[in-house]
This record gives C-alpha cells, sequence and structure tokens, in this order.
C-alpha cells in the first residue's frame, strides 16, 4: 500500500507506505476512541472511553448525553494514545476521524478533533466511513487481501458485503427491518437484561438449550435478512409465562440459534455464488460466541475465516485507522461532512 495525500495546511504530499503512522479518532456512538496503527495492521495503541456505565440508567443512548461525554473525554484519549505509542504529533503521518454513519453531535467532536489535529501538525487528513472500518478491523494482526465476502453485524447494520478489492465493495445482502444487535438488544430488553444487551444475552444463551423453541426463521429473498418477526415471535413466547418462571435461558439459546443459523445460511450461498474462498466476520455482535463458532466452522469446508479479536469487534478507534490505510481516501479535504445514515455503493 502506497499513496501520496496532500496536507491541509500547506498541501505538502505525504506518501503513506507500510511504516506509516495513523492515527485514528472514533466517536461515531458511545465509544471515545483514540488509537495509532502503523501500515494498517500494527497496533501501537488503542485507547476506548466507553460510556456504557452512563447510558445503562436510560436503558439506552442519550443522544446529547454522549456528544457531552466525548467532549470530556476526546482530549484524554488522544493524550492517552501519544503516550501508549511512545510518538508525537510529528511521527504521525495522517489523521484519520469517523465521519458516519453515526450520531451526528458525537461523529462532530472526533471529527473535528482529527481535523484539528492534521491542521495543528500539517498532515493530510482522512475521512473515514464507520462500516467500512468494521470490515477494516479484519486488517489488524492479519494479512488478509480481497476479494472476500463479508457479514457486517452491528447495534445499525447487518449486510453482506462482496469486497473485491480495496476500492471496490458492494452490499450484496442487509436487513429489511431491524439490524441484528437491535434485535439483540430488544429481546434482551423484553427479558428484563440491562443495556446493552446483546453481550448478556450471548451469556444466557450459552447456558441454555438452542432447540428449546422453535422460533420462526423470516423467508426473504436474496441475500436480505428480517429480524422484527422474531423479536415478536420471542414477545409472543416471554407473555406465554404470564408471570410464571420464564425458562430465560433456553428462550436465550433458542433466539440466539435462529439468529446465527439465518446468517449462517446466507453467507453459505454468498460464498458458493460468488466462489469466494474468503469470509470475514466484522461488527460489535461479531463478538457473540454462536455467531463466531458458526462462521469459523467454515473453515471445515475449506474457507479461510477471519473475525478480529474482541476488543476490535466493537467500536475502537484501531478499526478506524486500518480503514484509513486501506479502504478510505477519497476524503481529505477539512470540509468532509458528517453524516447519520449509512449512503455507500
Ligand atoms: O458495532 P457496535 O459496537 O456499534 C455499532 O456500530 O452499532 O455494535 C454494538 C452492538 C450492540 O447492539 C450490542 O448489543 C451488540 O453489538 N453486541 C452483541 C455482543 N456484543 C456486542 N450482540 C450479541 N452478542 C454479543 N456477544
Ligand atoms: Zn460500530
Amino acid at each position: 500500500m502506497n499513496k501520496t495525500k496532500n496536507t491541509l495546511f500547506s498541501n505538502k504530499p505525504v506518501t503513506i507506505d507500510n511504516n506509516s503512522l495513523i492515527m485514528a479518532i472514533e466517536s461515531s456512538c458511545d465509544e471515545t476512541a483514540c488509537a495509532i496503527v502503523k501500515g494498517g495492521r500494527e497496533v501501537l495503541a488503542n485507547v476506548v472511553a466507553s460510556q456504557i456505565k452512563i447510558h445503562e440508567e436510560y436503558g439506552g443512548v442519550i443522544p446529547e448525553i454522549a456528544a457531552r461525554e466525548h467532549l470530556e473525554a476526546i482530549n484524554v484519549v488522544i493524550a492517552e494514545a501519544f503516550k501508549q505509542a511512545g510518538v508525537t504529533g510529528n511521527d504521525i503521518s495522517a489523521f484519520a476521524g469517523t465521519v458516519g454513519p453515526g450520531l451526528v453531535g458525537c461523529l462532530l467532536v472526533g471529527l473535528n478533533a482529527a481535523k484539528s489535529l492534521a491542521l495543528a501538525y500539517d498532515k493530510p487528513f482522512i475521512g473515514v466511513n464507520h462500516l467500512n472500518a468494521h470490515l477494516a478491523a479484519n486488517f489488524i494482526d492479519t494479512e488478509l487481501k480481497p476479494p472476500f465476502i463479508a457479514l457486517l453485524v452491528s447495534g445499525g447494520h447487518t449486510q453482506i458485503i462482496k469486497v473485491d478489492s480495496y476500492s471496490e465493495m458492494n452490499i450484496i445482502g442487509e436487513t429489511i427491518d431491524d439490524a441484528v444487535g437491535e434485535a439483540y438488544d430488544k429481546v434482551a430488553r423484553l427479558i428484563g437484561l440491562p443495556y446493552p444487551g446483546g453481550p448478556k444475552l450471548d451469556k444466557l444463551a450459552q447456558e441454555g438449550n438452542p432447540h428449546a423453541f422453535k422460533l420462526p426463521e423470516a423467508k426473504v429473498g436474496g441475500y436480505d435478512f428480517s429480524f422484527s418477526g422474531l423479536k415478536t415471535a420471542v414477545l409472543r413466547l416471554v407473555k406465554s409465562f404470564d408471570g410464571k418462571e420464564m425458562p430465560v435461558n433456553d428462550i436465550c439459546a433458542s433466539f440466539q440459534e435462529c439468529v446465527s443459523s439465518t446468517l449462517l445460511k446466507k453467507v453459505k450461498r454468498a460464498l458458493e455464488e460468488t466462489g469466494y474462498k474468503q469470509v470475514v466476520l466484522a461488527g460489535g455482535v461479531a463478538a457473540n460466541s454462536e455467531i463466531r463458532r458458526k462462521i469459523f466452522n467454515l473453515k471445515d469446508e475449506g474457507y479461510e475465516v477471519y473475525a478480529p479479536i474482541m476488543k476490535y469487534c466493537t467500536d475502537n478507534a484501531s478499526m478506524v485507522a486500518a480503514s484509513a490505510f486501506f479502504f478510505d481516501n477519497t476524503f481529505d479535504s477539512i470540509d468532509v461532512e458528517v453524516f447519520s445514515r449509512a449512503s455507500r455503493a
């Protein structure tokens, strides 16, 4: 990877190669994060300040509170990242920041910090798409190269993406209603688990019987998904206990089985129909034990399987730096704006 970019201030060309350090900032939702990554793959610093404790009280993320918390944390995470990596701003080749999709007030905090650093140190600025960044988490500490099929499962998105090269990717399937993480969080709330319910539901599911309840798998065409019917089915199941003691672990396990087998089925079909031999799991829900297990089982069928280690599955800035290196080389103006919803090709 060898690219030349211009600095923001003096328009000086800077070449980004395998020895270059990129500092990235992520603030799209409820994590304020800063990282320094060498050559898109080697993490020198990875700092994450999570707001989960604050949002737990409200049962979800309150955008205004989240934005204020980002403001409190941003300078601290940047200083800590420089300290962890043992470098200064002069050693950084480019500064990157998430531009979207995400909460606008939150994105603005990280993006403006990244732009300011780029201006102050007279280095290029790279705006990064948060979804690309989740995929790019798979470049960290690996030798992964396209082409591959990616399953992106997060709080806001569920997509199957055909990644042909670093510059060419197409969404070939996505959810027509709830995202997987959203379904996890909603079902978790139904059974009384605190926010964020996904990881807690996953834990309980591991203690339950995945075949205790037969839950409906939505019939959606192509590589698309639908999870809202499943959520309603769980609601009906929960209500059927009518105050009697609920087999919570079995409900969690049955829900998890339904979701993970649906995802696996479509990913397998995408692999078979494209002939691609590599599959990549990404997004916060890639931390899920059963989804990981099922996708990793594809190794037995001869596929190369990649999934980030846990800390790079949920929101972090190392993945943003990796994406700035491999995927996102189009935005580099100071005028780049944040955006709230996904709108990529
Ligand atoms: O990617 P992410 O950190 O934020 C978005 O970009 O959306 O994903 C957060 C989502 C939440 O819905 C959370 O409940 C879910 O990922 N999640 C999980 C697990 N760990 C995180 N869902 C199921 N099982 C898990 N182990
Ligand atoms: Zn995310």
